[in-house]
């Protein structure tokens, strides 16, 4: 029995297959590349020494998803397959919509025409929205996003909340994660978005290795501590090997839709996160600080009870090893 991978190819699909190889399982990736390399699955296989199937399609394409279905035998799914870039989701909702919550509808239909009920899905603590109080709880409401990214995320919740009241033998994991930095330890996976990235710890690096020539701090006079946002920073490695505790679960326990915040319930700032970088790696990132980007909240951070307790699992690295190894993937690919 395999684990279906769509988007296994990028950031965060890639760092969880190799978990998910490392613990014995049989791996199939889905993965179109629109945001993620080729080489990325031969790095997988030097990291792990171990091979998997691979498609290379869109994961909503019915026809094609069928036949992977009826070629291998799937015991779960775990999605990555997903547009993530906030600011493009306010310019192209319409692609956001299609192929985050559109795709994710023609993957459950046909894991349902195959009788495969294992999901685990890729949520964002953006589901909280801007009015929960901090740190966020997994029983807190849902609350508005500020783009359609976000909303797509709160629709998805609400579409496997609705499959598992109609048919209870499924077994979801809705994964909400916080900020993931970070890369493998290797050097050989990380994030390398196309264009210029929107993300923080992208733009850092890509300011250290003199690509960018300043970073722009957006909002020094938020409600904290240094007048920066905070958010609850977590590797990546941390992230996929939650990813694995929360299969196990559904392995195991089954019959449910259980709902986990992967943080590390810590906040550090921007410029706590920049000034660490700037140590632990020698490297300087010139920054001017400018005025609040539009949608941003002061501060997000996780309670991650629930996660230690039902899934036994804590993310261990610190700030310093988020930093060292996001700067690592850099060198090693330039
Ligand atoms: N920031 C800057 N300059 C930049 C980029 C970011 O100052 O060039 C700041 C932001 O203002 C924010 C912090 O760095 O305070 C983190 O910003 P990111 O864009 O890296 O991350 P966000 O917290 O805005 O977004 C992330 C994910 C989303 C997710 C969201 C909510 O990228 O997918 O968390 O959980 F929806």
């Amino acid at each position: 029995m395999a684990v279906l991978v769509p988007g296994g190819a990028g950031y965060i699909g890639s760092h969880t297959v190799v978990e998910l190889l490392n613990v014995g399982k049989d791996v199939i990736i889905i993965d179109n590349f629109s945001n993620s390399k080729p080489e990325t699955l031969d790095n997988i296989r030097k990291i792990t020494g171990k091979d998997f199937k691979f498609y290379e399609m869109d994961y909503a394409d019915r026809e094609k998803l069928e036949k992977v279905f009826e070629e291998n035998k799937i015991e779960a799914v775990l999605n990555f397959a997903s547009l993530k870039a906030v600011g493009e989701s306010v310019k192209m909702p319409i692609d956001y919509y299609i192929n985050n919550v559109s795709g994710v509808l023609v993957l459950l239909d046909v894991m349902k025409k195959y009788n495969v009920k294992k999901f685990v899905f890729s949520s964002s603590a953006t589901v909280y929205g801007e009015e929960n109080p901090i740190p966020y709880l997994e029983s807190m409401p849902t609350g508005v996003a500020t783009n359609p990214y976000g909303t797509t995320k709160i629709f998805i919740e609400q579409i496997l909340k609705d499959i598992y009241v109609s048919d209870n033998e499924w077994d979801i994991a809705i994964l909400r994660y916080f900020n993931p930095i970070g890369s493998h330890e290797s050097g050989l996976l990380g994030e390398d978005p196309k264009g210029i990235p929107t993300n923080l710890m992208p733009y850092i690096v890509r300011v250290a290795c003199g690509q960018l020539e300043k970073l722009y701090v957006f909002g020094d006079d938020y409600e904290t501590p240094d007048g920066t946002g905070i958010r609850d920073f977590i590797h990546v490695v941390d992230l996929a090997k939650g990813h694995i505790k929360a299969l196990d679960k559904l392995e195991k326990e089954g019959n449910g839709i259980f709902i986990y915040n992967l943080g590390t319930g810590k906040g550090y700032s921007v410029l706590e996160l920049v000034n660490t970088f700037m140590e632990t790696t020698g490297q300087k990132v010139p920054y001017e600080i400018i005025g609040r980007r539009p949608g941003d909240i002061a501060v997000s951070y996780a309670n991650v009870d629930k996660a230690k307790e039902e899934l036994g699992w804590v993310a261990e690295k610190d700030l310093k090893e988020m930093c060292q190894d996001s700067w690592n993937y850099i060198v090693k690919s330039k």
